[in-house]
């Protein structure tokens, strides 16, 4: 079908952790999740697809909240996660255009290193890379860097406020025209173009400059994914990139509404950030082998998987809640709240044993059917929710970046037909993660 002028085109990314968890889908028979010839090999599926980008989870901790210990995640490879820049390094390198996305946490990182380390994959990929900002969820990440429990969470976002406006400064801090490399003069760069920034602030102190000079996008592209109304007011002020999970569409068309209030609140156009939401398609050459495939998923989901990836992701032991009864919507959160609101928000009749189920299986926004059906409730979705985008979450919990056979499903069966219909990209307009992000 040609792209009508009433088509909104919709943005896709790949999304999930480079995680121990894939040694236990089907990829672990072919593939090492050690090794980057997995990573390089979702890069290229990804790319083939025409993806956005590919945005790589992170959490700096094998988590202690289920059950008090490591235990859990360690016996099944739960939250194993390795470091996503080397990852996406080695992603880029088998890759021309499709975008780049590292998860670094503000509370693992000191600004400086970040900035750097982002500036360089940027510079490395020519332009296509993104910053996932998050502020960490648990404890356990705290403790690895000297803490014993995180800051209280408004304040995580207070500190990242000023953690961004120090990256934002090193990353301007060489204007564009400062590398001259010029042989004949025998002059490298301009000083008067690269200046010390003296940051001086209530939890930081950066001198300055970066050393690494201007990337391709200047600034790159910030993505972020706090619900919460703190986490909505910094995201406002920041993101490029917004990336929620939520359970229903009223959930989605009123977070729609919500933030982009929030991004006119900041002073921003409210189409200056791009909305994503979190899908898993579950896919059948019927309809009832999808749903068929669905029950197999339910069946070998683990509510015990589940309950220790929300216990992380809320910073709280769940393994001691009555999981015949609904969370109380006023749980003392102090990891992630927009999680608690997903499952509280619309069903407030959903057990702790449903939503653990849920997550254990990685479900979001319930689709399932032939890949037809599936694009038309993509289609309707975006329409009627207002977003901008979907990314995918592949086998859970948390999801794996490394889930290479859904990845090789989604590509080659879905996303063929959301372009043929006109509602995915066919090819790479811009040539930086920006540009393309932007392109519609
Ligand atoms: C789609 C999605 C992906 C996320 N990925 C990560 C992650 O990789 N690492 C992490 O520490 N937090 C992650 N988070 C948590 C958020 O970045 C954020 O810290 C958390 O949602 C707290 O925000 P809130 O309380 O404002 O909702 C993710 C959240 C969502 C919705």
């Amino acid at each position: 079908m040609p792209k009508s002028d009433k088509t909104k085109m919709i943005h896709f990314a790949w999304f999930g952790c480079a995680g121990a968890h894939a040694w236990n889908t089907q990829a672990g028979s072919l593939y090492d999740w050690r090794r980057g010839d997995l990573y390089m090999e979702v890069a290229r599926i990804a790319e083939r697809a025409f993806m956005d980008m590919v945005l790589v989870a992170d959490k700096a901790a094998v988590p202690t909240a289920y059950g008090g210990n490591n235990d859990f995640y360690v016996r099944n490879g739960f939250d194993i996660h390795m470091d996503p820049t080397p990852i996406l390094a080695m992603m880029g390198a088998v890759t021309k255009h499709i975008g780049l996305g590292a998860t670094l946490s503000t509370s693992a990182y000191p600004p400086f290193l970040l900035a750097r380390q982002i500036a360089t994959l940027d510079q490395l990929s020519a332009g296509r890379t993104a910053w996932n900002v998050v502020t960490s969820v648990s404890n356990a990440v705290a403790q690895n860097y000297g803490q014993d429990t995180l800051p209280p969470h408004d304040e995580r976002y207070d500190i990242a406020d000023e953690y961004i406006d120090v990256v934002r400064k090193l990353w301007a801090s060489w204007d564009r025209d400062a590398l001259i490399q010029d042989r004949e003069s025998n002059v490298f760069a301009d000083p008067s173009k690269v200046k010390p920034i003296n940051f001086s602030g209530k939890y930081y102190k950066s001198r300055g400059p970066l050393n690494v000079p201007a990337t391709p996008q200047g600034q790159p592209v910030i993505v972020q994914a706090g619900t919460s109304n703190r986490g909505q007011e910094f995201s406002a002020a920041n993101a490029d990139m917004v990336i929620a999970h939520k359970n229903t569409l009223a959930d989605m068309k009123s977070y729609v509404a919500q933030f982009r209030g929030a991004l006119e609140k900041a002073g921003r156009d409210p189409a200056s950030c791009k909305i994503f939401f979190a899908i898993k398609p579950v896919m059948g050459d019927t309809e009832q082998t999808a749903k068929e495939v669905w029950q197999r998923n339910y069946e070998k989901s683990s509510v015990e998987a589940g309950l220790s990836y929300l216990s992380d992701t809320l910073n709280i032991d769940l393994s001691k809640f009555d999981l015949d009864k609904p969370l109380p919507p006023d749980l003392p959160v102090t990891g992630m709240i927009g999680k608690l609101l997903q499952h509280t928000q619309s069903n407030k009749h959903m057990t702790l044993r449903d939503i653990a189920r849920h997550e254990g299986m990685s479900e979001t926004y319930p689709i399932c059917g032939t890949p037809e059906q599936c694009a038309d409730i993509i289609e309707r979705t975006a329409k009627e929710s207002g977003a901008d985008g979907f990314h995918f979450r592949p086998a859970g919990p948390g999801g794996t970046v490394g889930d290479i056979y859904y990845l090789t499903e989604v590509a080659s069966k879905l996303m063929p037909i959301l372009q043929r219909r006109g509602l995915a990209r066919t090819s790479y307009s811009g040539s930086t993660l920006k540009e393309n992000l932007f392109a519609f």
